[in-house]
């Protein structure tokens, strides 16, 4: 109930304004978002990199409605990209479609992003688009697949929750021959698209991390197993012994913010380790879907407005 509720809250814009200047809920954006600027991401990235991990940068935004929104977003991409390059990171980016313009039009949206892929491939930058919501999943797909047509630095995230996925991720990976970072699935999604019960997006997300290794293990393709639940990553990493994978061969990626000492430890463990940093003053719907996914995070908020 209440994580629907938070969800639900996440696409209201007019409550954005009043909780983006509420003080409580600015300071639980600083637990996992490096900051509101291009500079303040740098460094968390340079402290990332400085602890053996690689890092994906995400410069906040989603649903621009406007296209002059759109180009900026992409232009800020581009300023990313010139970052990573001009500080020598250990990194990559990622990108939401909706922030690039999809809601305005497939053909603006394909060229907004184009840039951004040509420049990354420029640089020597891999691209991952993130996956929103299931409504945008089909274009999403039809943009990835023209890319690819293009591009080897463009790589896409599916959804272990949506019923589709089984037969998307054999499509990406053997017939588009692109990576993939697996991911649940984060937004609210009726059950006509999508398995609602844990359990289940569990049982799914395990199965198609095994499929995962074992196309990397196939065709060399490097995927990415992108959670913070132990069970998912004792699983993974028992099917990587299991089909006999090396460590290299693919990585995890968890979010800035949650669970460092997992990440820290599976490095040290000698795994590959990933961080998603996201920066940039649109953090409201990012940080929602945050506190959906562990409403305990609630609590942080509910405390600092009873201190005051
Ligand atoms: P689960 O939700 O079961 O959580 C397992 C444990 O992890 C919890 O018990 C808690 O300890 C910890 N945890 C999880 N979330 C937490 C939080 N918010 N705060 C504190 N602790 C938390 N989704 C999507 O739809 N499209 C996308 O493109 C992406 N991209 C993406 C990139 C990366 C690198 C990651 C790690 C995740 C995404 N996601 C995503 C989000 C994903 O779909 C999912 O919502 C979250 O990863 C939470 O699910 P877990 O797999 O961590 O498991």
């Amino acid at each position: 109930m209440l994580k629907s509720f938070l969800l639900f809250l996440s696409r209201r814009s007019g409550l954005k304004k009043a909780m983006v200047a509420f003080a409580p809920t600015r300071n639980l954006a600083w637990r996992f978002v490096a900051g509101e600027t291009l500079d303040s991401c740098v460094e968390a990235v340079k402290a990332v990199n400085a602890k053996g991990l690689t890092a994906t940068l995400d410069h906040l935004g989603e649903n621009v409605s406007s296209e002059a929104l759109a180009t900026a977003s992409a232009d800020n991409y581009l300023k990313a990209l010139e970052a990573i390059a001009a500080h020598k990171l250990d990194a990559n980016v990622s990108l939401k479609l909706t922030q690039m313009g999809l809601d305005l039009g497939e053909t603006f949206t394909y060229k907004n992003v184009r840039r951004i892929i040509a420049r990354a491939e420029a640089l020597g930058i891999f691209v991952r688009i993130d996956m929103e919501s299931s409504e945008y999943v089909e274009q999403t797909l039809a943009l990835l697949k023209k890319y690819r047509d293009e591009f080897d630095n463009v790589g896409i995230v599916l959804q272990s929750y949506l019923y589709r996925t089984v037969d998307d991720l054999s499509t990406v990976t053997n017939d588009w021959n692109c990576r993939v970072r697996m991911v649940k699935g984060a937004y609210k999604e009726p059950k006509q698209v999508a398995f609602q019960e844990k359990a289940r997006v569990d049982e799914e997300y395990l199965a198609r991390a095994r499929e995962l290794l074992a196309d990397a293990r196939a065709s060399g393709r490097y995927h990415a197993i992108a959670t913070h639940d132990e069970k998912m990553i004792a699983g993974t990493q028992a099917a990587a012994a299991e089909l006999g994978i090396a460590k290299s061969a693919f990585e995890f990626q968890m979010l800035y913010g949650i669970r460092r000492d997992l990440q820290d430890r599976l490095r040290a463990e000698g795994w590959n380790v990933r961080v998603y940093i996201p920066y940039g003053t649109d953090w409201y719907p990012y940080l929602m879907r945050r506190m959906a996914e562990r409403p305990a995070n609630l609590i942080f908020v509910l405390r600092n407005m009873l201190r005051g």
